[in-house]
């Protein structure tokens, strides 16, 4: 079995930007990711010794920007899945507010680059502390990986633009499967449900691949969200990551004000902000809480935000409307719904002219404090 990552090119092959042609080969390098680690029943990472999860009574996860992103998401599958205790912590605030560290705690950092100086410090403070330590990273070789007792690698391929996409599709991927395989080995999942969701775990390529209809959509979609005086992006569950993640999307290429937010937070606040100009990205996926959800979307209508809604569900409270393809599983909606939202920064920031590789005050790997 061969990886198609090796494939790929250095170059951007007629693709407007290293991003775009990195949004486009998600499909390819998640399933790199998933190659020989699933079989009928179960999730395997040759990775982990035997007993790994011994003694664990916690998960602690620590990362930066996006990483941290899907360390969030990560905690949601970890506490439904594999029902352990999981927190999630920017790595910045970690490192100097003198945390408790125990020992049953599995510390996990999550890094793209496995360089980036605020994670890898934690790093070794968790290691200091002896604590069990395991990297998510896409570089071999890398600092964390070198420091922590086990890696598993995230087969995305060099990342090239600096927002990052695909290392963060197969982060989420490697968490997905990460806490079915805890799951299986703590019984806190049915044998059938663990079959059930492997299968769905195969699907996730194809939930991400780009359809033309569909880019062409968010294309023409842009131009109507260039101005006004920022964006919400909100969700529920692990959709509030995904929020979150494309938000910063937004941010570091369009240079637009945008937040993430939770759905059911807005009328804590954020709500004021609502009128025409206020542009919120609402995440409806049909199998996660969707009630709820299209409910807080409907309140943010009602104050006249201008609302692009994306979801398999018509909805008749927006003003733009995405229609995503209806899934099996929550999770399958998440990945078609980060193609989505990354299309939208794209197309954006194109439409402002701005280099979407190389965004103004950012670096792809941050190895200075
Ligand atoms: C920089 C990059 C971000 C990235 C973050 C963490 O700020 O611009 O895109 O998410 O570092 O990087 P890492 O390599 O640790 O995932």
């Amino acid at each position: 079995t061969k990886l198609s990552t090796n494939k790929l090119s250095a170059q951007k092959d007629g693709y407007r930007f290293f991003m775009e042609k990195e949004i486009y080969e998600q499909s390819a390098v998640i399933a790199d990711t998933l190659l020989g680690r699933l079989s009928e029943n179960e999730v395997l990472f040759d990775e982990l010794e035997d007993g790994f999860f011994d003694g664990i009574n916690e998960i602690k996860l620590c990362a930066c920007g996006t990483s941290y992103h899907s360390a969030l998401a990560a905690s949601y599958m970890f506490e439904r899945y594999s029902q352990v205790k999981t927190s999630v912590e920017v790595a910045s605030e970690f490192r100097y507010r003198s945390p408790i560290m125990s020992k049953d705690t599995l510390f996990i950092v999550i890094s793209q680059s496995g360089e980036t100086a605020d994670t890898l410090e934690t790093l070794k403070m968790a290691k200091k502390a002896g604590l069990k330590t395991l990297v998510i990273c896409n570089v071999d070789n890398s600092s964390m990986v070198r420091i922590a007792d086990t890696s598993i690698l995230t087969r995305a391929g060099i990342e090239k633009g600096v927002a990052s996409t695909k290392a963060f599709a197969t982060q989420v991927t490697v968490f997905w499967m990460l806490s079915l395989h805890v799951a299986r080995i703590r019984k806190s999942l049915d044998e059938s449900e663990i079959e059930k969701q492997i299968k769905f775990l195969r699907n996730i390529p194809a939930s991400v691949s780009v359809s033309d209809v569909m880019h062409e959509r968010i294309k023409r979609l842009s131009k109507r969200y260039l101005h006004g005086h920022g964006f919400f992006f909100i969700g529920r569950d692990v959709f509030f990551p995904l929020a979150l993640e494309g938000a910063l999307k937004l941010k570091e290429i369009s240079y637009l004000h945008a937040e993430g937010y939770p759905s059911g937070e807005m009328k804590h606040g954020p709500i004021a902000l609502a009128d025409p100009e206020l542009f919120t990205i609402a995440l409806l996926p049909q199998h996660m809480l969707y009630e709820k959800s299209k409910s807080n979307v409907e309140e943010l209508s009602a104050r006249d935000s201008t609302i692009c809604a994306i979801s398999p569900l018509e909805f008749d409270k927006a003003d733009d409307f995405i229609q995503t393809k209806e899934h099996e599983h929550y999770m399958l909606e998440f990945f078609e719904m980060m193609v989505v939202v990354q299309l939208l920064s794209l197309e954006i920031s194109i439409r402002l002219g701005n280099d979407v590789d190389m965004p103004r005050n950012l670096a792809k790997s941050v190895t200075v404090e």
